[in-house]
């Protein structure tokens, strides 16, 4: 039996795959590689020493999705695929709305009629909006999101939470992301942006590559300690391994389950670049800027409903999520390019 993972060829799903490979289990991957490098799965190969299969396609694709149920058993199916970027989606909305919720509807329906009833999918912690309390539980209500991209998610929820209450056959657990950084230890892979990054990492390492100038810190007057904005930054490899843990439990039949993936800790952007530069020994330059539209002041999880229930906790400390998110961009300085 596999694993088909949507999206694998993507910046978590990557890390997923090594995680499931590692794990013992057989791993199919669906990526129209729109946002991603075929590049990223050799790199999969290489550490783990074992293969996948690789499908090049679009969750949109029925015909696509029927032959790979047909070609494979497919047991579970982890949803990365999805488009992400934040302002693109207030550009695109359609686009937004048509791949990631017609996409992930289209799937579903292939997924069921080939008696497929397992899915993890990829949420945010951006489903919560300006959260209600601090740090966010599950049990926190759900919010106004400031963009398309984070309705996608939250629409989503919506919609796999009434298929699961309907038939309860179908086992769905989702995982609301907290801010993913990091990579693989090897500085063999990691993150791709396209263009510019809008993400902060991304935006730190390639100042620290030379690739540009200085970073531009999204406001200073936000009621925060130091008045920059608080997020939990979650090393993607024990994203990545939560993701297994989230299969045992699908395994265990756990109909529907709803998970925070995140640290427990707020860093300040401030805090990022001190880390950053105390764990690789080089300088970030920064100034100040306006604050950037439909940012909130503080979001971090209370995770300890992942840890009770499915024994998973965050490993990596910041620095040491600094320190490989540095490897991986020194070592390749255009990404998969280089
Ligand atoms: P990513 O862009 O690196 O990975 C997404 C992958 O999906 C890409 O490889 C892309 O080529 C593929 N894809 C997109 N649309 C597709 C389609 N229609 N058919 C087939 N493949 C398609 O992004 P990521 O950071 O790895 O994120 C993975 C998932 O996690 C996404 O759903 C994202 O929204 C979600 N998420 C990411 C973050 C984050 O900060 N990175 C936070 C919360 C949630
Ligand atoms: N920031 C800067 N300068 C930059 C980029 C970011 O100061 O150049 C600041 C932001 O203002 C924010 C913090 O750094 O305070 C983190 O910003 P990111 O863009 O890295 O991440 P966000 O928290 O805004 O959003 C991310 C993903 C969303 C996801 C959310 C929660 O981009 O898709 O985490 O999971 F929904």
């Amino acid at each position: 039996m596999a694993i088909l993972v949507t999206g694998g060829a993507g910046y978590i799903g990557s890390h997923t795959c090594v995680e499931l490979l590692n794990a013992g289990y057989e791993v199919v991957v669906l990526d129209n590689l729109c946002n991603a490098s075929e590049k990223s799965l050799d790199r999969v190969r290489q550490i783990t020493g074992k293969e996948l299969t690789f499908y090049k396609g679009d969750i949109l694709d029925r015909e696509i999705l029927n032959k790979l149920f047909a070609e494979n058993k497919i047991e579970s199916c982890i949803h990365f695929a999805g488009l992400k970027a934040v302002g693109e989606s207030v550009q695109k909305p359609w686009e937004y709305y048509n791949n990631n919720i017609s996409g992930t509807l289209t799937l579903v329906d292939v997924m069921r009629s080939n008696g497929c009833k397992n899915i993890i999918f990829s949420s945010s912690a951006t489903v919560y909006g300006n959260p209600a309390q601090i740090p966010i539980t599950e049990e926190c209500p759900k919010g106004e999101c400031t963009n398309p991209y984070g309705w996608t998610k939250s629409m989503l929820e919506q919609v796999l939470m009434d298929i699961q209450k309907a038939d309860p056959q179908w086992n769905v657990i989702l995982l609301r992301y907290f801010n993913p950084i990091g990579a693989h230890k090897s500085g063999t892979m990691g993150e791709n942006p396209n263009g510019i990054p809008n993400n902060l990492m991304p935006y730190i390492t390639q100042v620290a590559v030379g690739k540009l100038k200085e970073l531009g810190v999204f406001g200073d007057d936000y009621d925060t300690p130091d008045g920059t904005g608080v997020r939990d930054y979650i090393h993607v490899v024990d994203l990545a391994v939560g993701h297994v843990k989230a299969l045992k439990k699908i395994e265990e039949n756990a109909g529907l389950c709803i998970y925070n993936l995140g640290t427990g800790h707020g860093y300040s952007v401030l805090d990022i670049v001190k880390n950053f530069e105390k764990a690789n020994d080089v300088k970030i330059p920064y100034v100040i800027k306006p604050r950037r539209a439909g940012d909130i002041a503080t979001c971090y999880a209370n995770a300890d409903k992942a840890e009770k229930e499915l024994g998973w906790k965050a490993e990596n400390g910041i620095l040491q999520m600094c320190e490989d998110s540095w490897r991986w961009q020194k070592n390749n300085p255009n990404g998969y390019d280089s």
